[in-house]
């Protein structure tokens, strides 16, 4: 089985992408698109220049107009401004509840047709179903599902410490205490208010368990917030910060994966993006580094899932931007994007063995019914860009002012969160 599967991926490789165009369409003359997308750290790119190769095997031409930004901080804000100046790209990346409001309005092409063709509702995961769909309508085409609950480790350094990487907190203090004996820093990390959010719903889901997780961050119950398990989250992540004994300070999450590749840092906790980020610089999964999912979150997947948006903007390419979509959730572009991305396919039909271990590890968690997957707020999966960005600055400022109490932390998280009824 798995021979096939490399099989098919050399041949995929050999024979160009040229292999995998759909019938009469490499003929017609090349349709453009406009392609709005934060995809530009050295991995993201790579899978973005994938996609866009497949794309223009089948007659369409990818024009890119990537943003730079960490979590698509600055992507987003720049879409909205085009979209309010009557500029809308042809695609977006857009994801999440902005891209449920977004259809709301009628920004967003439906791709029914597509779906119903790629019989998408029987061979996606449910929960990525559930995402791209909103009344009745399909509204975006996935293109793969991160795992945030993930700790990075630098495979050298646990050698010299001589320790597996931690499954519980004690055990993570004991390798903490160890590297910091031998002068090395236990932890990347990054005052980014995104990073912050990144790692802190991380920790929540450790120390609330995803039951408590879903009121505070699906449900959004701002008296579930006073819960002593949020205040012990709070008091870890301010441990966590200070961990390395400097002065933290905001470094781009790339940056953060530099420090952990060259042994600078023994561990990170990121989105698994930073592991395709460590692949593309040439470090191995199995020789370099390893991946592990973050003490107390066995058994549960906290997922961010990218898609992409077809833009309804009058410039009438209808008829391409079905073509992107259809192509971008076909089986040979969800494992050429998701090898480089770091993500994980959408298809729960899929042959996974040709991917990397820590992939494999997550599509299977994702696609075992007994594992709990709770959704991400710091990219987007529960609430809106202004609730998203609230809770980060929210805890920035409990982490910059050693004066405030996690308690006042949690009054101040109880207060920006509002539950998704009384929105509307
Ligand atoms: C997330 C996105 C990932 C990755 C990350 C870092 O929001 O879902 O694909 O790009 O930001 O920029």
């Amino acid at each position: 089985m798995k021979a096939l599967a490399v099989l098919k991926a050399v041949a995929v490789v050999l024979l160009g992408w040229a292999a995998l165009a759909l019938p009469g369409w490499a003929q017609t003359p090349a349709q453009p698109v406009d392609v709005l997308h934060w995809l530009t750290s050295a991995s993201e790119r790579r899978a973005a220049n994938q996609l866009s190769a497949i794309l223009a095997a089948n007659g369409v031409q990818w024009r890119d107009a990537a943003i730079p930004g960490g979590g698509g901080m600055a992507a987003v804000k720049v879409l909205k401004s085009r979209v309010l100046m009557g500029d809308s790209p042809d695609v977006a990346q857009l994801i999440g509840t902005t891209l449920t409001e977004w259809a709301d309005v009628g920004l967003v092409l439906p791709l029914n047709a597509v779906a119903s063709r790629q019989r998408w509702a029987q061979t996606l995961f449910p929960t990525v179903m559930d995402l791209v769909s909103y009344n009745g309508m399909v509204i975006a085409a996935p293109l793969g599902i991160h795992r945030i609950n993930t700790l990075l480790y630098n495979r050298r350094l646990f050698a010299r410490i001589g320790l597996p990487p931690p499954t519980t907190w004690a055990e993570f203090e004991v390798v903490v205490r160890k590297l910091t004996a031998l002068g090395i820093q236990p932890l990347a990390w990054s005052d980014e208010p995104w990073q912050i959010a990144t790692v802190f719903e991380a920790v929540l889901l450790s120390d609330a368990g995803p039951a408590l997780y879903r009121e505070l961050i699906v449900q959004r119950k701002s008296s579930a917030w006073m819960d002593p398990r949020v205040e012990r989250a709070l008091v870890r992540l301010r441990w966590l910060r200070n961990i390395n004994g400097e002065t933290p300070r905001e470094q781009a999450w790339t940056d953060a994966a530099r420090e952990l590749l060259v042994g600078k840092v023994a561990m990170m906790v990121m989105g698994d993006w930073a592991k395709g980020e460590l692949m593309a610089w040439g470090a191995s999964p199995s020789k370099d580094f390893g991946c592990v999912v973050l003490p107390g979150t066995e058994n549960t997947h906290l997922y961010s899932i990218d898609t992409l948006a077809m833009l309804a903007n009058g410039h009438h390419r209808e008829a391409t931007q079905e073509k992107v979509a259809e192509l971008v959730s076909s089986t040979p572009a969800q494992l050429a994007y998701n090898r480089i991305k770091g993500s994980v396919p959408v298809q729960r039909d899929i042959d996974v063995a040709s991917l990397d271990s820590c992939a494999r590890d997550s599509w299977a968690s994702f696609a075992d019914p007994r594992t709990a997957r709770v959704p991400s707020l710091a990219h987007r999966m529960a609430a809106d860009e202004s609730i998203k960005d609230a809770v980060a600055q929210t805890l920035w400022r409990y982490l910059t002012d050693p004066r405030m109490e996690p308690v006042e932390a949690q009054r101040r998280l109880a207060a920006v969160i509002r539950a998704p009824t009384a929105e509307r």
